[in-house]
């Protein structure tokens, strides 16, 4: 099936089946490698990406569902050279995690930032709202602290 499919910004043609996960057109199709799989089964969050803004796991999503629609993966989460302030915040407070867990990470965070849902939350109150909205971005390696603490700074400068 021929479509159009918007990727960061750029429309894409494609030419693929309906039903081929959004992940795979994005990694095979369009080269976009950033969006990895993890569980390949909707538990993990490495597939992270957001689709009219709002996150899905690419893996359980099918290309078709995505026709005349605005994805935004890793690759697109900042403008140019410019990082997104959640990813500044990553690195910065160290909370960048592997290249197979950080990114769903990060594009997630960037819905909590983006539509600043911390604001006016004190910090504890915060803190627990970011671990139960990134509940569902899991890493099997490390604590989560610093990853909290990335977010949150990344929220308090896009909010102040
Ligand atoms: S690969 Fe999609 S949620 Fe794990
Ligand atoms: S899964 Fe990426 S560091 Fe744990």
């Amino acid at each position: 099936m021929k479509m159009k499919l918007t990727v960061n910004g750029h429309e894409h043609d494609v030419d693929v089946s309906p039903w081929k996960r959004l992940l795979d057109v994005l990694r095979e199709d369009l080269r976009l490698t950033g969006t990895k799989e993890g569980c390949g089964e909707g538990e993990c969050g490495a597939c992270s990406v957001r689709l009219d803004g709002e996150v899905v796991n690419s893996c359980l999503v099918a290309v078709g569902q995505c026709s005349g629609r605005s994805v935004t993966t890793i690759e697109g989460l900042g403008a140019g050279e410019v990082l997104h302030a959640v990813q500044r915040e990553l690195v910065r407070c160290g909370g960048a995690q592997c290249g197979i867990c950080t990114p769903g990470i990060a594009v997630c965070a960037s819905y909590v930032v983006d539509n600043e849902l911390l604001k006016g939350k004190d910090e504890a109150t915060a803190r627990a709202a970011v671990r139960e909205l990134l509940a569902g971005n899991i890493c099997r390696c490390t604590g989560y602290q610093l990853i909290v603490d990335a977010v949150i700074a990344a929220a308090r400068e896009v909010e102040s």
